[in-house]
Parts: C-alpha cells; sequence; structure tokens
C-alpha cells in the first residue's frame, strides 16, 4: 500500500516536472528560437526569430493574455502564414514555421505558453526595440524628400508591407496586385525625385562652405523647394491610391500601426 501510493506520487511529480513550462521551452523550441535576449548582431543571423520578438508580437497584436496562450497554442500546432502576428517579411525570411505535432503535446505546450507571457519580452529587449524605431524614424526623416513628415502623412507602403501576408487585414489576390502596382509607380518616381535633390543640395553646401553670397543660391533653393513638393505629390497620391485599393475596414486595422 505505501509502495503504491509512493510511485503514484512519483508518477505524479515526474508529471509535474514535465510540465515545467521553462525546461519544456529549452527542450522543445530552443533548437531554433534563441531564448536570450539577442543583440543587434545576433539579430542579422537568427533562423528563427528570437523569442523575444516572437513574444512582443503576440503581444502587441492580442491584449488579452488568454488570447495570446490560445494563440501560441495553436500557432506552433496548425502554423499558417494567415495567422502570422509577426511582420510579413520576417516569415518571408525564415519561412513559415513546421508545425511542432508529434513534437510537443497540447497540455505542454499549455505549460510554455503560460511561461512565455510571464517571461517575455525581457525588458532589455523591448528597449533596444524601441531604439531600433527610433533610429529607423530618424533615419528616414534625414533621408526624407518629402514636405510633411508627420505621423498622420504615413507611408503606407512600408506599413502594408509589414502586413502584407496577415490574415487579420485580409488582402485578396487582386488588391495585392493594385498595391504592387502603386508601391511600384511611388518608389520609382521618389528615387528619380532623390536623385536629382543630392547634387542641387550639395551644390548649396560647397557654396556655403566657398562663402559665397546666399543670394547667389536662391535658384538652387527654388529647384529643390520644387522638387520637394513634387515628391511630396508623389506621396500623397500614393496615400489616396493605397486607400481607395482597401476596404474601410483593412484601413482601420492599419490604423494603429500609422506611426
Ligand atoms: C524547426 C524550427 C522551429 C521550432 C522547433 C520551433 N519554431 Fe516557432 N518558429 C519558427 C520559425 C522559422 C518561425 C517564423 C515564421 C513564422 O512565424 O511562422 C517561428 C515562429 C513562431 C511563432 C510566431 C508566429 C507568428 O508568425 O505570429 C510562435 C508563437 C512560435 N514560433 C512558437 C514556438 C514554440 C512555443 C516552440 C516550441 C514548442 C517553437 N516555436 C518551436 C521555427 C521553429
Amino acid at each position: 500500500m505505501l509502495k503504491r501510493s509512493l510511485s503514484l506520487l512519483m508518477i505524479s511529480a515526474v508529471a509535474l516536472m514535465a510540465m515545467d513550462g521553462k525546461q519544456l521551452l529549452q527542450k522543445k523550441c530552443a533548437s531554433c528560437h534563441m531564448l536570450e535576449s539577442p543583440n543587434f548582431f545576433q539579430l542579422q543571423k537568427l533562423k528563427a526569430p528570437a523569442m523575444d520578438a516572437v513574444v512582443f508580437h503576440v503581444k502587441l497584436a492580442k491584449e488579452k493574455p488568454e488570447a495570446q496562450k490560445a494563440f501560441i497554442v495553436d500557432y506552433v500546432l496548425d502554423p499558417d502564414v494567415s495567422k502570422s502576428v509577426c511582420e510579413s517579411n520576417k516569415v518571408a525570411k525564415f519561412g513559415v514555421m513546421p508545425s511542432q505535432k508529434g513534437n510537443v503535446t497540447k497540455a505542454e505546450l499549455e505549460a510554455i505558453a503560460a511561461y512565455l507571457i510571464a517571461t517575455y519580452p525581457h525588458k532589455d529587449f523591448v528597449a533596444m526595440i524601441k531604439e531600433v524605431q527610433a533610429n529607423d524614424k530618424i533615419r528616414a526623416l534625414t533621408d526624407s524628400p518629402f514636405l510633411i513628415n508627420s505621423e498622420n502623412v504615413p507611408h503606407l507602403t512600408k506599413l502594408l508591407i509589414k502586413h502584407w501576408d496577415k490574415g487579420a487585414l485580409g488582402l485578396t489576390a487582386e488588391q495585392k496586385k493594385k498595391l504592387l502596382v502603386i508601391r511600384k509607380e511611388t518608389l520609382s518616381a521618389v528615387k528619380q525625385i532623390k536623385a536629382k535633390l543630392k547634387p542641387l543640395e550639395d551644390e548649396v553646401a560647397e557654396a556655403m562652405i566657398d562663402r559665397e553670397d546666399p543670394k547667389r543660391v536662391t535658384p538652387l533653393l527654388e529647384k529643390i523647394a520644387k522638387l520637394k513638393i513634387e515628391a511630396t505629390k508623389v506621396h500623397l497620391k500614393c496615400i489616396a491610391d493605397t486607400t481607395s485599393v482597401l476596404t474601410e475596414e483593412q484601413v482601420a486595422y492599419l490604423l494603429p500601426f500609422w506611426e
């Protein structure tokens, strides 16, 4: 009798250990997902997104912990590009995750998901992402030929590419075709304008280094201003063309990401 209850005890102890989310995570997921916070350079050479990045995106997409947990459990067993909450370009880069059916049970996944939600993303990772995003913003601004760079005039094409395959956005094949044409036209028009702007701006800088009278560069400034007006028109046309292809629901889905 004592022997039996002892062995029962041992079995439940083993079962408990098996449900340790941290250990399970290391055993079942770490072969692909980096579990420590990656530094900027490690980020460039991963074979799957780091767990910090995965949970960062899951939490962005799903507000409630139960929904976050349900998403992780479902995605790991039944991954699909349309369900993905990670950026579409990242999924394209890594390929869709292979289903872990057979490698991990639903009960184990629930323990893993609970641990993930309680532990990730680490604070230093979030700080790094915020910094990268801020730097990207500054780079985009210093490199921008547009007259209006406020947040309410977004780079809609860039935003769309990030959400391209997301089921929640639900772009149809026909919409994608039209949007790609708009993107291509916009990018090539802006590129041409930028190529013309650069030498004019260099000329102004040189004139000032040579201590020329600022009045002499006024015609150059006027040319620069005209080109920037052209670029801004292209930008606004891109927004108008893009939103005309999208439904109201799709625009509403994108709205929180405009920044
Ligand atoms: C064979 C490699 C591999 C293993 C093992 C693996 N994953 Fe992944 N996982 C990936 C790749 C690649 C991606 C990025 C592509 C994608 O999102 O589908 C990914 C993405 C994810 C995502 C984000 C889904 C999205 O796009 O929104 C979650 C959540 C996830 N993995 C959880 C897990 C968990 C939990 C485990 C362990 C049970 C695990 N993965 C094991 C390769 C793997």
